[in-house]
C-alpha cells in the first residue's frame, strides 16, 4: 500500500490496494491512514461495483439512507443505501439523481440531521470532459488558523444547520421555502467539535446559506459567520480532486467540507455515494474554566 499526501496539511492518495479485496490488516491500515490525514482519502481507479461500494462502506460502519434532495431520495434499482449524484435523465425524462449540473457550494453532508453521517464516499461512474471537480477543505486546519480571540468567542457557540435547501441551492422535496435563518427550522450543533479518536478540534459550519449563530441578532450572526467562513476556504486548506472514472474518495464529514464545480449541461456525470452513520451528534468543545487570580475557586 502506497500512501501519498494530497496536500502538506491534509488528505492522502492510497494506491496499491483493491478495496474490493481488502484483508483485515489492510483495512486497519486504511483506517489509521484516514485518521492521520485528517479524514480525506482518495483511491484512484478502484472501479468498485455497487455491491463492492456497499461492502467497503459497511466495513467502516452502518449506513444512512441517502438525503432527501430536490426530487426526493434516489438510488439505483435494488440499492436503497446508494445515493445518485447526476444530471442525467431516464427514458421518461425524469432525473436519475440529484444536484443537476450547477455548482454545489461548500458544505458538509446532512449536517441538518441531529446525528449527521460520520463519513461519505463517492465513486465516479461517468464524468464530463471539463468541470464537475470536487474540492475539499480541512476543518481542523481552519480551526487552528483562527485568532485566539475568535476561538474564545465561538467556544460555546452553537450554529443552526438548515435542511431546507441542498448544496445546489434547490429546495428539498416536501419542504417549505424560507429566507429567515432566525426562524427557519434547523438543527443546532457546536461551532467547534472535538474528534474523539484524535482529540483534534475542528470548525463545524455545515453550509453558509440559512446558517444562524444561535443567540445573536441576525446582523451579528451574519457578521460572525462571514468572518468564520473566511478560514476554511483559504487556498492552502484546499484539495481539488479531478475525477477519473473508477476513482473513490472517502471523507470524514466532521473534519472536512466539500464543494463541486459546475459542468456543461450537454455532458454526462454520474456518481454513486454512500454515507456512514454518525454514532452521536458532534461533541461540543468544553472550555476549561479559567480561574481568575483572587476569585474563589468554583
Ligand atoms: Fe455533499
Amino acid at each position: 500500500m502506497l500512501v501519498t499526501p494530497l496536500t502538506p496539511q491534509f488528505g492522502a492518495s492510497v494506491t496499491g490496494v483493491d478495496l474490493g479485496r481488502l484483508d483485515d490488516a489492510q483495512f486497519a491500515q486504511i483506517k489509521e491512514v484516514w485518521l492521520a490525514h485528517r479524514g480525506l482519502l482518495a483511491f484512484p481507479l478502484q472501479n468498485l461495483s455497487d455491491d463492492g461500494l456497499l461492502a467497503f462502506s459497511r466495513r467502516i460502519g452502518r449506513l444512512d439512507l441517502p438525503p432527501n434532495q430536490e426530487h426526493g431520495r434516489q438510488s439505483p434499482m435494488g440499492f436503497p443505501e446508494i445515493y445518485v449524484v447526476s444530471n442525467l435523465k431516464d427514458q421518461a425524462g425524469q432525473p436519475i439523481g440529484a444536484l443537476g449540473d450547477g455548482e454545489a457550494v461548500w458544505h458538509t453532508d446532512m449536517s441538518y440531521e441531529a446525528n449527521p453521517p460520520l463519513a461519505s464516499m463517492l465513486t465516479a461512474r461517468e464524468i464530463p470532459t471539463t468541470g464537475g471537480d470536487t474540492w475539499f477543505c480541512d476543518m481542523i486546519g481552519a480551526y487552528a488558523d483562527l485568532p485566539e480571540s475568535l476561538k474564545q468567542r465561538i467556544a460555546k457557540l452553537k450554529i443552526k444547520h438548515d435542511g431546507t435547501y441542498n448544496s445546489a441551492g434547490l429546495l428539498r422535496a416536501g419542504l417549505t421555502p424560507s429566507d429567515d435563518p432566525v426562524t427557519a427550522p434547523g438543527t443546532l450543533h457546536p461551532a467547534v467539535i472535538r474528534i474523539p479518536e484524535t482529540n483534534d478540534l475542528a470548525l463545524y459550519l455545515g453550509r453558509r446559506r440559512m446558517s444562524y449563530a444561535s443567540g445573536l441578532t441576525l446582523a451579528e450572526s451574519e457578521a460572525l459567520l462571514d468572518e468564520l467562513w473566511q478560514y476554511p476556504v483559504k487556498s492552502h486548506r484546499i484539495y481539488w480532486h479531478k475525477w477519473s472514472i473508477g476513482d473513490l474518495v472517502l471523507w470524514d464529514n466532521r473534519t472536512t467540507m466539500h464543494r463541486r464545480d459546475s459542468f456543461p449541461s450537454s455532458e454526462r456525470r454520474r456518481m454513486h455515494r454512500t454515507q456512514i452513520k454518525g454514532v452521536a451528534a458532534p461533541p461540543a468543545f468544553i472550555t476549561q474554566k479559567i480561574r481568575i487570580s483572587g476569585s474563589p475557586a468554583e
